[in-house]
């Protein structure tokens, strides 16, 4: 996904938010003689800071990144925001990033993160319009990897308050809500197979199918995975490592499934396709078993796909978030009303159980990124970057 363009998306859903915010009593300073707001005693800016850039093109993150330490704090253009990062999202697609497969123009050195939630600890004159500093806000913009990253005011959304859930919903939630509504079709009763049901994107797929009064059967690889998908109202949660997935649908299907929402590609792409209603759809969301290879693709059986899917006049649909950009802030605003109101899940997954334990701090982004790649999460996860100095403001 452009991160500029999905950013600007993200900013619509800002501007109820900003009204509000605009009520709110705030100290009207003269600072007319700068370009910026900056309160390095209030909110304890330190003069450097740490962050992740990427200084090799490789899909392998531990190659391609690099932990730069003492590099100055950026300056907010007029524009523009300084975000403290407190929690930062991790994505299947770092790697595609880091690989250069985003833009195969760009060189490194490069930033890398796309995602992030902290306060506003600096802005520009013009961005003081709609933000103030502390104001806690989430942001898809690259270089979210560091202790604070400059983010266009436009890009930046309103949050309520500095919670990780909230940063489950700016790309795996709205990817899910504006997929399955452009390209699903779902009608109630339909049978709705996600893969990669329990991660960041497919949690929210499972909710909104299961929402759509569809009946809901998801992939993942552990008992613990099944629990979770239970939890959040998957009918038939399949083990993968245990099951085989392609004979249960077979057997427990028979007519087929009528959406599958497929992150997962090769194998589970196949198998996928086979196992279509007629009519059916299946929405091409990535193909994550293919992300650690040098071609980034995972192969599929493409031969026999004519004759699939002409026989069952089933379809198959690509879905790119960047490219659905005029949905966003209404998928936002739902999603963020959904979660407000109790009626959707948003799983963080901040490490606790994993070897290491908790992610904390932009050193385990490494090791958070290993634990994605091993299947290990449940939920989105999240880094944190916690900041000791309380500020005064
Ligand atoms: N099209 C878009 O605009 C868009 C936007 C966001 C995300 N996505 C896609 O959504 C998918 C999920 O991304 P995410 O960031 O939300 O990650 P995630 O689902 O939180 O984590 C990835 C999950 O995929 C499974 N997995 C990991 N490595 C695998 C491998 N080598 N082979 C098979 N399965 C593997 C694991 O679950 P299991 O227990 O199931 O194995 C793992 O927990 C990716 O394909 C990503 O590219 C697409």
């Amino acid at each position: 996904m452009s991160l500029g363009s999905a950013a600007r998306a993200a900013a619509g859903v800002g501007l109820r938010a900003s009204v509000r915010q605009a009520f709110r009593p705030r100290s009207i300073v003269d600072m007319s003689y700068s370009q910026h707001f900056m309160d390095p005693t209030g909110s304890a800016i330190p003069a450097t800071m740490k962050k992740l850039v990427v200084t090799k093109l490789s899909p392998n993150f531990r190659q391609a990144v690099t932990l730069q330490a003492g590099v100055p704090v950026p300056v907010p253009g007029d524009g523009d925001l300084l975000v403290r990062n407190r929690f930062v999202g991790i994505n299947a697609s770092d790697i595609n990033y880091t690989s250069g497969r985003y833009d195969p123009s760009v060189k490194p050195p490069f930033d890398v993160g796309f995602e992030g939630i902290g306060e506003v600890v600096g802005l520009g004159l013009t961005a003081s319009a709609r933000f103030t500093i502390n104001q806690v806000v989430a942001y898809i913009a690259p270089g979210s990897f560091a202790e604070y990253t400059v983010v266009p005011a436009k890009f930046a959304v309103p949050m309520p308050s500095l919670k990780p859930e909230f940063l489950t919903l700016l790309i795996s939630g709205t990817t899910a809500y504006i997929s399955l509504k452009e390209l699903g079709e779902l009608t109630e009763g339909d049978k709705v197979l996600v893969t990669a049901a329990a991660g960041g994107t497919g949690q929210f797929a499972v909710q909104l199918s299961k929402r759509a009064k569809c009946h809901v059967i998801g992939t993942c690889s552990s008992k613990e995975k099944v629990v979770f998908l239970k939890s959040i109202g998957c009918d038939h949660p399949i083990n993968y490592k245990t099951e085989n997935v392609a004979a249960v649908l077979k057997k427990e299907y028979p007519q087929g499934v009528d959406v599958i929402y497929e992150s997962v590609g090769g194998k589970m792409f196949d198998l996928s396709v086979r196992s279509l209603a007629t009519k059916g759809r299946l929405i091409i969301i990535g193909f994550i078993s293919g992300y650690e290879t040098a071609t980034g693709l995972s192969l599929v059986d493409a031969g026999v796909l004519p004759a699939a899917l002409l026989k069952k006049s089933a379809s198959l649909r690509g879905f790119f978030l960047n490219h659905y950009l005029s949905q966003y802030q209404e998928a936002m605003l739902t999603l963020l009303k959904m979660y407000k109101d109790g009626e959707l899940v948003c799983e963080v997954d901040l490490g606790d159980i994993s070897p290491e334990g908790k992610f904390i701090g932009l050193e385990s982004v490494f090791r958070a990124i290993d634990y994605l790649y091993m299947g290990k999460n449940i939920g989105k996860i999240v880094v944190e970057l916690p900041h000791p100095v309380t500020s005064k403001l």
